[in-house]
């Protein structure tokens, strides 16, 4: 769909907000037992054009029969990020790419969701 979407010269942005309360989508929607909302996602002619968003070299990822650690290449793509986070929000926005994911580690998002799907009819170990 977002693939389409742009391809008509439209926008996407995914909305996993929606998981912040999903009982309130699910009612809206009036969704059935075991099923659940995961993302929604916004349509749209943007109104900006923004540069396209740096990503993390392939070689830093993608790994051939052994891992090994790329830290000189995250250093090198947290200064990216950096200047791109600046410039992107006009300096509103000042972090790097490793400070801006550690929230999604060390912090327990949506916890709600656990009885949610229970409730939903998922059986959960
Ligand atoms: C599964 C998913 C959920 C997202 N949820 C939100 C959201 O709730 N609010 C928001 O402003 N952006 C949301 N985004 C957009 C991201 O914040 C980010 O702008 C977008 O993914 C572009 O960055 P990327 O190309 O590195 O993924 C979401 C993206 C994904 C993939």
């Amino acid at each position: 769909m977002a693939i389409a979407a742009e391809s008509e010269g439209l926008g996407i942005c995914y909305i996993g907000g929606i998981r912040n309360n999903p009982q309130a989508i699910s009612d809206l929607l009036r969704l059935p037992a075991h099923v659940y909302p995961v993302f929604g996602m916004c349509l749209g002619y943007p109104a900006h054009d923004p540069d396209v968003k740096p990503r993390l070299p392939v070689e830093a990822i993608l790994k051939e029969d052994h891992y090994d650690e790329d830290h000189e290449q995250v250093v090198a793509f947290d200064d990216t990020m950096q200047c791109y986070y600046r410039e992107r929000r006009s300096g509103n926005k000042d972090t790097d790419w490793s400070r801006n994911l550690t929230p999604l580690f060390d912090t327990k998002l949506r916890p709600h969701m656990r009885d949610f799907l229970v409730e939903r009819g998922f059986e959960m170990k």
